[in-house]
């Protein structure tokens, strides 16, 4: 085991500004072919094997890549999958293409210019949207590996929050089908829109034991979200005389923020008001928005089955936040309500994207704090029994899920595959006071000082946490529903920001690993540059508050950060074993250029026995300008890198999820939704001109992959 952790960074930004890397900010479109990377230092590893995928939003068809000019998060964006070929000895190339969904060709014939320009999509917050076509799925998040015993080779998905993911051919990285057909899946709200809004799991689990897929569906009975459509609809025909007036109303309403924080009690009253208005408007339009969760499963190649979630009283589960993440154990399939508030509501508050002053004052009124706990929900497998399929029929089926309450929030989480004894062990990353669906507005100003602006270099990027991060370990009794271990810990050096996560969770026979005994973590960090006023103060009483408030204002007056790092956890011994420190640069100007890391991934060592540190760990560094691919021995991080990869055409911006593939090849899976056939009962409801678009514009381009 690796003790030494390399040099401390407690005095390494003191006295020096902070500056996050302006790297993380820009992404080229550009899509690559067998491009070979630089070996900037170092040397590639003989024993380094395989493909490692990675995606990351890259902006959109209007902006040309990142960044965004007017402040659009960062997030919002078509996914760009890049995959680098590990298996070419001394050599490493890399290969990248956009996700390209029908909705994607949709916004691409209706941009600016184009025929169809009055269908065009907008962003709005984190999501592309058009009143006409419905909102986009850009695929940029994660992916997932699987294969059936019916498939020769490994197959991918890639996947997004807020729609259906598609599996890719791993030769060419072209979409190849959705997974499910649209009649499989239920939007968050029925509108008469071809791409409707449907919520999942960024994260499916496929359980290569039973060579099951679990994902889930659901939606949040949120009456906010028919005030702001409503009202999107009608700002795009709104004249500009009209908008004026608006703006000027919002900025007086931004004034009365200032009342806001000073008597909370008229924020109360602000949202009663809002939430009747809003079910109001529920009632008018007769449009409903219901609770509902589906625990889906699918074997790869059929229909979905799904089951409805209840509470042993027999209500329906309800999803505050969202499901970003899902878990699989032997036993029992776990669903967390995620720290990052998703769905119509949270990315529509933003319905007049060119009105500044709008955008502020909804956001002032309807953020809330997430919640400082965590809500999961335990379904035994053994329940999944006669599933209902979607696609055929509409008696559901329902199954009871164990809740259970975990203190601290979180993003990430994994689970041992073991679970004897009816306990769950549970590995989160809790990112504590933070959301990760914010980001910094042009109107933002610094936590530290109401009087400073956010830099405009740093716009539409994620906001900054207003607390430390933790790690814990828990077992659960499923039966009493009880945590009966909890363990968890914090470095002020080291965990800062817990972002991604990464483990060796296949062994060499192709089954699941019965216990996570090692996890990687990269933490961000902390960037005085990135906690807002809003921030802090949304979290000023953050209920499991570890650096006061006096202390992080303190940070912040320094201007001192904490770097970013990356890490090892024992989950047995519950202590960080081994870490590398990004360590800030001062340059002569005496600001402290800092790093940042994203998308570990860890690939087992060519010829290794499986052990969950033979390997490497493969992740994404930003410095200054400069996107690069970093390799370290999963065996010793505080070494540092053994390899450093770049290349000046590669641009990949805040890249997120990975995956590892030990080989690719062309796609001999059968299973296939075709897309005419899947829209065209959707399509068939809106204008001939619409129908044209599709015809067109659309299906010709899955013409050769739906014959
Ligand atoms: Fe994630």
């Amino acid at each position: 085991m690796n003790t030494q952790i390399n040099p401390s960074s407690s005095d390494m930004t003191k006295n020096y500004p902070l500056r996050v890397p302006q790297a993380v900010m820009v992404a080229s479109r550009c899509e690559l072919t067998d491009l070979p990377l630089n070996i900037l230092e170092g040397k590639l590893p003989d024993d380094l094997q395989g493909y490692v995928f990675i995606v990351a939003p890259t902006g959109s068809v209007d902006s040309g890549g990142l960044p965004y000019p007017d402040g659009t998060p960062i997030f919002n964006g078509d996914g760009m999958i890049y995959r680098i070929n590990f298996n070419a000895k001394q050599e490493a190339k890399i290969t990248t293409r956009i996700a390209k969904t029908p909705c994607y060709y949709a916004d691409e014939a209706t941009k600016k210019g184009s025929e169809y320009e009055k269908y065009g999509f907008k962003n709005h917050g984190l999501t592309r949207f058009s009143i006409a076509l419905g909102v986009r799925n850009q695929l940029n998040t994660a992916f997932v590996k699987f294969k059936t015993s019916e498939d020769t080779n490994d197959r991918l998905l890639v996947t997004y929050d807020a729609g259906r993911p598609y599996e890719i051919d791993t030769e060419t990285l072209e979409l190849v089908t959705p997974v499910g057909a649209n009649a499989e899946w239920r939007p968050e709200v029925s509108l008469s829109m071809p791409f409707g809004p449907v919520l999942t799991t960024a994260h499916p689990f496929f359980d290569a034991e039973t060579q099951e897929m679990f994902t889930v569906n659901y939606g949040r009975s949120i009456g906010n979200f028919m005030q702001t459509i409503p009202f999107i609809y009608e700002a795009e025909k709104l004249p500009h005389v009209i908008k004026k007036i608006i703006e000027a109303i919002a900025g007086f309403l931004n004034i009365l923020k200032i009342i806001k924080f000073l008597l909370n009690w008229v924020t109360k009253i602000i949202w009663e008001v809002y939430k009747w208005i809003s079910s109001l408007f529920e009632n008018v339009l007769k449009i409903k928005m219901q609770n509902f969760v589906y625990l889906i499963r699918w074997n790869g190649s059929g229909n979905f089955e799904r089951w409805k979630l209840v509470l042993p009283n027999r209500s329906p589960v309800v999803i505050h936040q969202s499901l970003h993440q899902i878990a699989v154990t032997r036993n029992y399939v776990i669903l967390m309500d995620t720290a990052f508030g998703l769905g119509i509501a949270e990315t529509f508050n933003n319905p007049l994207p060119n009105i500044k002053q709008t955008e502020n004052f909804l956001r002032d009124i309807l953020s809330r704090p997430l919640s400082p706990d965590s809500y999961v929900y335990i379904v035994r497998r053994d329940q999944l029994i006669g599933g209902q399929q979607s696609a055929y029929s509409k008696q559901e089926v329902e199954v009871v899920a164990k809740k259970v309450v975990i203190p601290l929030e979180a993003f990430h989480f994994a689970a041992d595959y073991d679970d004897s004894n009816g306990k769950i062990t549970l590995h989160i990353g809790h990112i504590c006071a933070a959301d990760a669906g914010e980001w910094l507005r042009v109107f933002d100003s610094l936590a530290d000082s109401a009087e400073t602006p956010v830099p405009a270099r740093l716009y539409g990027m994620l906001s900054g946490e207003a607390d430390i991060s933790r790690l814990g370990r828990y077992v659960i009794d499923v039966e009493s529903g009880q945590v009966v271990e909890s363990n968890v810990i914090s470095d002020d050096k080291l965990t800062w920001g817990m972002a991604l996560n990464t483990y060796c969770d296949i062994l060499p026979s192709g089954k699941p690993a019965e216990k996570i005994e090692n996890i990687y973590w990269n933490s961000d960090g902390f960037w005085p540059e990135l906690l807002t006023t809003f921030i802090f103060n949304l979290y000023r009483n953050y209920k499991y508050r570890e650096v006061s408030n006096e202390d992080l204002l303190k940070l912040l007056d320094r201007q001192e950060g904490k770097p970013a790092c990356l890490l090892r956890l024992d989950t047995q011994e519950m202590k960080i074993a081994d870490a590398f420190v990004f360590m800030p640069e001062v340059e002569a100007d005496n600001t402290a250029q800092g790093y940042m890391i994203n998308s570990p991934q860890f690939v087992p060592r060519a010829g290794g026995n499986g052990d969950s540190t033979d390997g490497y760990i493969i992740c994404t560094i930003y410095f200054k300008n400069s996107s690069e691919i970093w390799i370290f021995d999963a065996k010793n991080l505080a070494d540092g890198p053994v390899c450093k990869l770049g290349h000046p055409e590669l641009r990949f911006g805040f890249t997120l999820h990975t995956a590892w593939l030990p080989k690719i090849a062309k796609r001999t899976a059968d299973y296939n939704v075709p897309v005419e056939e899947d829209y065209k009962d959707l399509v068939a409801k809106k204008t001939p001109e619409i129908q044209e678009l599709f015809e067109k514009e659309i299906y010709p381009h899955f013409k050769s992959k739906n014959p």
